[in-house]
């Protein structure tokens, strides 16, 4: 088949190149030159394992392009997705949807036969009924259907969610768009048959539901942990045996510094826009946002209080910026609020992170940036945990209790055990466990 994806960022590249691997002929369209020239070389301008390769394999054998230009690949293609970006709208918090809605309009200029046009970005019910409008006013003779395909991938684990997803949802209006849809994924729903058809609508509310439901449940466990610390219960044991009754999962039940990401907040905050202009409030969402927000703070208290109650004048190490690992994504990462916090309250912060030095330096200029956890760690009073990437995993705190100026380690992942650190001299403290 041959597919179109306007908007080459995250969702958009990760889309088309998975599907260029399952034999389709797909082309990614972006108005960034920049970024279409630097793909052309295979340079990837985001961090995402394996698709730098995915790419490579996929451009050498043809299957895969990368252009500025609209028109031409749209007139071509059978399915032409939109993938642009849906930010959080600046006043409102509702979902920016200036993107798609232009580029609607551009894909109704340049439709030639039969084409559907599927939204892939995030967007709020109702917006495929406006993309509909805007193609029909634009291109009253434009031959089309619009297709509401939201995608569930994971950063950091982006080829692996495409390739083997837990469902498809494709949401239609028109049956005309059920047989091109089957065939663009028949590669994967073969093996599993995870193809759920729906209207429009639903598969536009199931996306925001399916994130608001999972940051509801990690804010779930993260009160759980703070329960914990309060009675003298093990986090941990209560979400692996909660998490053994089928009906709760054992997934998305790591406590931690509460959830960051270029998707979590935006999509919980626009569900609940939604639901307003609706007249029907989603107090339990509301109330997720608001502890969530307020949790990013209380992870420098804990810090400030493993240090004595005090960090004026003292040096923190915070090792991890990004949201979570594998990703270079600074987007309202918990580091952010933590950070600041620290910083009002006097401290000195040096930081290391594997892969979002770069874009973190734009967002705390304040820090001290430093090329290792060892570095970072160099005169600290205290060492913070606050992203478990696999390289702090297996820190070696013989070395970092030579360097620091007090052996503390504060693990806001959980990634280790008080049995372990303390034998080092090390005090620890972690999130709602008592070891
Ligand atoms: C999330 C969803 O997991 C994807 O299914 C969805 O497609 C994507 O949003 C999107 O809408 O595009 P993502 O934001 O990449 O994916 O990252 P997650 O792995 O879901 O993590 C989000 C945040 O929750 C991170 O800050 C992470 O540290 C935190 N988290 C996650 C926890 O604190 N505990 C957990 O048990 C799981």
């Amino acid at each position: 088949m041959r597919i179109t994806i306007v908007g080459a960022g995250y969702v958009g590249l990760v889309s088309g190149a998975c599907f260029a691997d399952f034999g389709h002929h797909v082309t990614c369209v972006d108005k960034d030159a920049t970024k279409i020239d630097a793909l052309r070389n295979g340079d990837i301008p985001i961090f995402e394992p394996r698709l730098d390769d995915l790419v490579a394999k996929n451009s050498k054998a043809d299957r895969l392009k990368f252009t500025t230009e609209l028109k031409e690949s749209v007139a071509d293609a059978d399915i032409v997705f939109i993938a642009v970006g849906t930010p959080s709208r600046r006043g409102d918090g509702h979902a920016d949807l200036s993107y798609v809605y232009d580029a609607a309009g551009e894909i109704a200029d340049a439709i030639e036969g039969f084409t559907v046009v599927a939204t892939k970005s995030t967007v709020p019910v109702g917006t495929g009924d406006e993309v509909e409008r805007i193609i029909r006013e634009r291109n009253p003779k434009a031959d089309f259907v619009v297709a509401s395909n939201p995608e569930f991938l994971r950063e950091g684990a982006a080829i692996e969610d495409f390739k083997h997803p837990d469902r498809i949802v494709v949401g239609i209006e028109d049956e005309r768009a059920r047989s091109p849809m089957s065939e663009l994924y028949r590669p994967i729903y073969l093996n599993k048959g995870p193809l759920v058809f729906t209207s429009r609508r639903t598969a536009e509310l199931i996306k925001y539901a399916s994130n608001s439901f999972l940051a509801m449940k990690i804010t779930f466990i993260n009160e759980m942990a703070d329960l914990s610390e309060a009675v003298g219960a093990d986090v941990q044991d209560v979400a692996r045996v909660i998490g053994l009754d089928k009906r709760i999962g054992s997934k998305f039940l790591n406590s931690g510094p509460g959830f960051g990401g270029s998707c979590f907040p935006k999509d919980t905050t626009a569900l609940v826009k939604t639901a307003n202009d609706y007249e029907r409030p989603l107090s339990l969402i509301e109330t997720t946002i608001a502890v969530n927000d307020r949790r990013k703070r209380a992870m420098a208290r804990k810090v400030i209080d493993a240090v004595g109650g005090n960090v004026r004048g003292k040096r923190i190490a915070m090792l991890g910026l990004t949201f979570k690992p594998n990703t270079d994504d600074m987007r309202d990462a918990p580091s952010l609020a933590i950070a600041q916090a620290l910083k009002d309250g006097g401290a000195t912060i040096s930081a290391y992170d594997p892969e979002g030095m770069e874009q973190a330096r734009a967002e705390l200029p304040f820090l001290d940036f430093c090329h290792d956890a060892y570095a970072a760690a160099e005169n600290a009073e205290a060492l913070v945990i606050v992203t478990e990437w696999d390289q702090f995993r297996a820190l070696d705190f013989t070395r970092l209790k030579q360097v620091m100026a007090q052996p503390i380690l504060v693990d806001l992942r959980n990634i280790y055990r008080k049995s372990e650190i303390e034998p080092y001299g090390f005090k620890y403290r972690c999130v709602g466990r008592p070891h």
